[in-house]
């Protein structure tokens, strides 16, 4: 049964598939290309890139196809409260950093908020959809992508937050469920203490959001084959977004220590974690994870992204070492259905899988 939304004839989409954005490498231009050409929509995760980053990266998903793609930022994010002794912080992960042959870690200055000098690469990249997450942006942001002809997508992981990014303009909402990885999108609810309340799964949170607001809803968070995207048609979503199903294809740039952890791990083996970044992001549970919260609990993790400046360079390095316990394992709870493979033949099959799902359901 060929399915057709609204929101895919407004992203001139041939199946309801959004490849997530994911900032910090997962995303390379191959895979967004590679998603986008194969009929689904590939978006650029591009927080951590700078403005020339931006335009290069989205010249190479230009030189690779002509379908749309979207783009990715973090919502401006409130001052980070640094505490007056950030020594507990450093010397947790000292030792790792001896472990791995570098040099010893400092905590750098606060690098400042990256959204204002990345809104004009993003806007002047060729992409036609905006997404952002962790927020609500300005009121002139969205005036200038809105000006730009974007459309323009927002993250919720609960009810109240789709209504405020109804109310801030946006033209659908990606509905973030508790199953998802990477960073939770939540941020109307107190994040270091209270960002549990912001763990609601994707069966409970879609149909409440759709039941909510006016726009599209696209389900995100542990979808991982076409019964997943069947599931979340059901559930009155317009789309998916997913990532973790992604990050196994050829593709995806993250190091393959991170890859082949996604390909062993079990559902139960994920947890969402401040370790590595300071923000609340689900991965699967390693040693670094592991003994930085039982050793200093919570007083000795630094804020986002000043926690994340602090772990970069023992990630890289662990990347190049092949060292699984030091990287950020980002995955969602779907992990037992990741498979190796190009994205195109993974988007091809789970349009078809979703296809053939519905017409089995309709009897
Ligand atoms: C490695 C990784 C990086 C991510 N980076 C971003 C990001 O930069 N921006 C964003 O809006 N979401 C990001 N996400 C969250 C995804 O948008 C999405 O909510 C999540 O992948 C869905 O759950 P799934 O991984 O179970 O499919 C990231 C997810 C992963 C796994």
């Amino acid at each position: 049964m060929p399915i057709r939304t609204n929101l895919m004839d407004r992203l001139e989409l041939a199946y309801p598939i959004i490849q997530a954005p994911m900032a910090g490498g997962g995303d390379t231009p191959e895979l967004v290309a590679a998603v986008s050409a194969a009929g689904g929509i590939g978006f650029m995760g591009a927080t951590y890139l700078d403005p020339a980053g931006i335009s290069g990266a989205a010249g190479a998903v230009r030189d690779a196809t002509n379908r749309p793609f979207g783009i990715n930022l973090f919502a401006p994010q409130p001052e980070p409260q640094i505490p007056d002794d950030p020594a507990p912080a450093v010397d947790q992960v000292k030792p790792y950093y001896a472990e791995l042959g570098l040099e010893e870690p400092s905590v750098a200055a606060n690098p400042g908020d990256p959204f204002e000098a990345n809104l004009p690469a993003a806007l002047q990249c060729g992409a036609s959809v905006f997404s952002f997450t962790m927020g609500l942006l300005p009121p002139g942001a969205v005036q200038a992508i809105k000006e730009q002809g974007m459309f323009l997508l927002g993250t919720a992981t609960t009810v109240n937050e789709a209504v405020a990014l109804e109310k801030s303009g946006v033209d659908a909402i990606v509905a973030q469920g508790s199953e998802a990885g990477g960073h939770r999108g939540t941020f109307a609810t107190t994040l270091a203490t209270d960002f549990g309340g912001g763990l609601v799964g994707t069966m409970a949170l879609v149909p409440q959001v759709v039941d909510a607001v006016n726009v599209p809803v696209v389900a995100s968070g542990g979808i991982m084959d076409g019964r997943g995207i069947a599931a979340a048609l059901a559930l009155g979503a317009d789309a998916v977004q997913m990532g973790t199903a992604f990050l196994t294809c050829a593709e995806a740039g993250i190091p393959d220590a991170h890859k082949d952890a996604i390909l062993k791990a079990t559902e139960d083996e994920t947890r969402v974690t401040r370790a590595f970044s300071g923000r609340p992001a689900r991965g699967i549970v390693n040693r670094f994870m592991d003994e930085v919260e039982a050793a200093g609990g919570a007083a000795a993790i630094l804020p986002f992204p000043v926690q994340n400046a602090l772990t970069r360079t023992l990630r890289a390095e662990a990347g190049k070492k092949g060292r699984a316990e030091f990287l950020s394992l980002w995955a969602g709870q779907g992990l037992r259905m990741s498979r190796r493979g190009p994205a195109s033949d993974l988007v091809a099959e789970l349009a078809g899988q979703a296809e053939e799902t519905l017409s089995h359901l309709a009897g």
